[in-house]
Formats: C-alpha cells, structure tokens, sequence
C-alpha cells in the first residue's frame, strides 16, 4: 500500500534521513520506532507532503506521492495526528472532529477551520458521523466538552477521531501514547487494533512504548540516524543486538 524507496532528506548540513527504504501492506500495523532525532516524524512529513525529501520515492497504491500538495496527499486516504498533540483546544470535542471531515471534504485544515459555523456545521448527517467516531474512540461523552480541558489520553483518541473524519485508508500516527498512563495505553492499542480488524485500516505507528510496539505490530523497523538498522518481528527486532545497542547508548549515554 505505502512503498518508500531510497528516501533521503537533509536539513541544513543534518541528515535527518538517508537512503531509508521500507514497504507497508495494506491491512499492516507497522512501527517505525528509534532514538529521539532518529528520523521518525520526518517520514511522516515527507509522506503527507510537509517536508520534500532529497532524493527518494513515495508510493501510495501506486502514485507517486512527491508531485502532490498535502491536502491532494490527505484526499488519496492518508491522515496523521501529531506527536505534539493537535486538538483545536476551544473547540468542543465533536467540533474537532467536524473538522477533521471538513478538511477531507474542502481540502485544507485551516480552511475547514475557518469554514466551521456555516452550512454543514448544522448538517445532521455529519454530527452524527462526527459522534459516531467520538463513541469509535470512546469519547462520546465528551463531545460538548472544550478540548483543551480533556486529560491528554482523552486528547490523544480525540486526534486520532478528527483524523478517521477524513476516511483515511492508511492512519499515521506518531507518538499515541506519549504521555499515556498504562490503562490509556491499553485502550489506544484496543482501539488501533480494532482499526486494523473491524475497518480494515493500515496503519504506521511512531512509538516508545515497547508494550504498544510489541503488543500490536506486524513488523517493525528501527531508525537511528535516519538509517534502518534493524526491521523484522517484534520478537525479531527485540533480539537484535544491533537495537539493542542503539537504544542503550542513546537512553544510558
Ligand atoms: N523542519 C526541520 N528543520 C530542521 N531540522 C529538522 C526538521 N525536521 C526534523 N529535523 C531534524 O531532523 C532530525 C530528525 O527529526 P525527527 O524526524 O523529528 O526525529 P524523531 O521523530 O525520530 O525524533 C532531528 O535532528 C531534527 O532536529
Ligand atoms: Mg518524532
């Protein structure tokens, strides 16, 4: 579904990624994990559009996704939260994710955003989608509730509903359970999971958390430096001395 193929990617005189290559099966629960500056978020950038790699090619179904615009990018049926986390923090909750179909609908999250009271905003059709994927992420509760007030795990499955608004088939996510207590932990995996089963979504997944990566990859591959050092079975890459190594000598240096 999603082939990157000799992508590179400078940053002034740092390079962020080097001739990484890697293939994602539709259907797939992928993990792109490694040491904090390993290059992770900037395959998401170049993915969506948001950062031009140097050298490289990104297929999605087949197109090439370099000669697209983000919004073009998000319209193929790729979303992506943020591993900052991104919810519009005075908006309710079911607000958010009325955005999050906005921007699928007209292209453009800041569009959607200023677009926001007119015409759809009262459409009864898109509120019920909208809490439909509120009670998808077990939010429906909240759905008056001002964002920003939510505790962050709340926060976390709200972003990720706004970007299910776009009826993605391929979910980006990048650090899901930052900040995460394990209960919420838990959940977010229940919920990647039944992503991937009941709606038959692939999914890349960014993370530090071993439990996640372990508990719902198919395969992972390891960055450090921009480069793949290691990708295979959870129980494969957890073996390798290679990440080993590059995880002690970044967490104990
Ligand atoms: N837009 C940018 N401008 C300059 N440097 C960047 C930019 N994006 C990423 N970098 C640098 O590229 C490296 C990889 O960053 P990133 O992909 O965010 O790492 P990770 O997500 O694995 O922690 C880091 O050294 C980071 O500072
Ligand atoms: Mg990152």
């Amino acid at each position: 579904m999603l082939g990157v193929e000799d992508l590179s990617i400078s940053f002034g005189g740092l390079t962020a990624l080097s001739g990484l290559s890697f293939e994602v099966a539709e259907r797939e629960i992928f993990a792109l994990i490694g040491p904090n500056g390993a290059g992770k978020s900037t395959v998401f950038n170049v993915v969506t559009g948001l950062s031009r790699p140097s050298a490289g090619r990104v297929r999605f179904r087949g197109e090439d996704l370099l000669v697209l615009a983000p919004h073009r990018i998000a319209r193929r049926g790729i979303a992506r939260t943020f591993q900052n986390t991104e919810v519009f923090r005075q908006l309710t909750a079911l607000d958010n994710v009325l955005i999050g179909r906005h921007a699928q609908l007209r292209g453009g999250l800041l569009r959607g955003a200023l677009g926001l009271p007119f015409v759809w905003r009262e459409e009864a059709a898109a509120r019920a989608a909208a809490r439909a994927l509120l009670d998808r992420v077990g939010l429906v509760g909240a759905a008056g509730v001002e964002a920003g007030s939510l505790p962050l795990g709340a926060q976390k499955r709200l972003e990720i509903a706004r970007a299910l608004a776009a009826a993605p088939r391929l979910l980006l996510l990048d650090e899901p359970a930052g900040g995460l207590n394990p209960t919420e932990t838990q959940t977010l995996m229940e919920l990647i999971r039944g992503l991937r089963d009941a709606e038959g979504l692939t999914v890349v997944v960014v993370e530090h958390d071993m439990e996640l990566v372990m508990g719902i990859s198919d395969r992972v591959l390891v960055l450090n430096y921009g480069r793949e050092i290691s990708s295979g079975s959870p129980r494969e890459i957890a073996a390798d001395p290679a990440v080993i190594e590059a995880y002690l000598g970044s967490e104990e240096a």
